[in-house]
């Protein structure tokens, strides 16, 4: 069975209600085919996903945010739990993104936890890994995507993974306008998948989405997803440009 193709749009820190509001009724007027082998997801900054759900109502287009703390409840200042995403109406989350990771100490550990806690409420965790530029340089990347990929995967069960989508960004491609290429991304799919398989067994692993993620553009996505283990995206800066969006989500192979 072929695997259902996900572009996901990281909006970061950007979007306030307005500009959210704006960004999904153009989306919503310009992506006008509804194609039952792509799934669309937006993820808006935590003050916007009320707005968003409200601009999303009958839109095949799926509403994430882009972290989850492994708590339901409790004194934790500053972090935002599963059921409260999915009251927002949220579907899916990002997590062990490497912006949490390198600016905000995210660990292995606790981005298992996290896609826990989001599996447990019922969302759908996109869990990110990838190597920095010095460890691509020293020889390091598949060591490091392997431990990371490992790590995230702890006990989450089969079920679990049937649920979760992993996305490979390596770190130096991330808003830097230099991508994998798709040989490059290929490799590290493709060992991703065999350690799911390990994990989890050959069919949770044929069944996972890996999507990538780096600088991925109008330009370069046809590319990238002609390959066999990639199936989607994990979208940043072209993901606030409707019509580039849009042609990535219209990608073609
Ligand atoms: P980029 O970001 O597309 O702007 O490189 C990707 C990401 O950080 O998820």
């Amino acid at each position: 069975m072929p695997r259902r193709a996900v572009i996901a749009g990281n909006w970061k820190m950007y979007g306030t209600v307005a500009e959210t509001r704006a960004l999904l009724r153009s989306l919503r007027a310009r992506l006008t085919v509804d194609d039952p082998n792509r799934e669309v997801v937006v993820a808006p900054p935590y003050t916007a996903l009320g707005a968003a759900a409200e601009e999303l109502r009958g839109s095949p287009i799926e509403l994430g945010a882009q972290n989850v703390h492994w708590e339901s409840r409790g004194a934790f200042t500053g972090e935002i739990s599963a059921p409260m995403l999915v009251e927002a109406g949220c579907r899916w989350v990002i997590v062990g993104h490497s912006e949490r990771r390198q600016l905000f100490g995210e660990t292995d550990a606790n981005v298992n936890r996290r896609a826990r806690a989001a599996l447990e409420a019922g969302l759908r965790p996109i869990v990110c890994v990838g190597e920095t530029l010095a460890e691509r340089q020293a020889n390091r990347t598949l060591d490091v995507v392997r431990a990371q990929a490992r790590a995230a995967l702890l006990d989450l069960g089969g079920a679990g993974i049937q649920n979760l989508c992993i996305a490979y960004e390596p770190v130096w491609a991330i808003g830097t306008g230099r991508t994998a290429t798709p040989g490059q991304a290929e490799e590290i799919h493709a060992e991703v998948r065999r350690i799911v398989a390990e994990a989890a067994g050959a069919q949770a692993a044929e069944r996972l989405r890996i999507l990538y993620g780096g600088s991925v553009k109008p330009d370069n996505i046809d590319s990238l997803m002609a390959e066999p283990d990639i199936d989607g995206a994990l979208v940043g800066g072209a993901s606030l440009d409707v019509e580039s969006f849009a042609r990535i989500v219209e990608f073609r192979t």
